[in-house]
C-alpha cells in the first residue's frame, strides 16, 4: 500500500486509488472540501513536498489556469488519488477556516 505523509500529523499507509482528499480527512489532515470533490472551490488544496502526481485531471487543470496564478502553486487533493508514496502539505486546513464544517464528504472516486 502507498505510504502518504501529511505534513505535521504522521504517516499512514493507504489503500492504492484511495482520493487523496478522503484520505488526508480520514488521516487527520483536516481539508476542506467544500464544494465536495467537484473542482469548483479549491479549498481543498494541499502542496506536494514529495510525489506530485503527473496526472492532472482536465477539470483540475481548468480550474487552476481560471484561477490565476494558481496553476504550478497548488494542487486539488480532491483531483489526486494516492497511487505512489507522496507527502503533502495541506494549506486550509480546517480548523484554521472558520468554516462550521469542511463540506460535503466527497464521493470515493473522482469527480465531476
Ligand atoms: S475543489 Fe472543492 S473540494 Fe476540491
Amino acid at each position: 500500500m502507498p505510504k502518504l505523509k501529511i505534513e505535521g500529523i504522521g504517516e499512514f499507509e493507504v489503500i492504492a486509488g484511495t482520493r487523496l482528499v478522503n484520505a488526508l480527512e480520514d488521516n487527520g489532515g483536516e481539508p476542506l472540501h467544500r464544494c465536495g470533490g467537484n473542482a469548483r472551490c479549491t479549498t481543498c488544496r494541499v502542496e506536494f513536498l514529495e510525489g506530485e502526481p503527473e496526472h492532472m485531471t482536465e477539470a483540475e487543470k481548468t480550474k487552476l489556469e481560471d484561477k490565476k496564478d494558481s496553476l504550478g502553486q497548488f494542487r486539488l487533493s480532491c483531483q489526486c488519488t494516492v497511487d505512489h508514496d507522496m507527502h503533502v502539505k495541506v494549506l486550509m486546513p480546517f480548523s484554521e477556516s472558520g468554516f462550521d464544517d469542511p463540506g460535503p464528504r466527497p464521493a470515493d472516486h473522482v469527480t465531476p
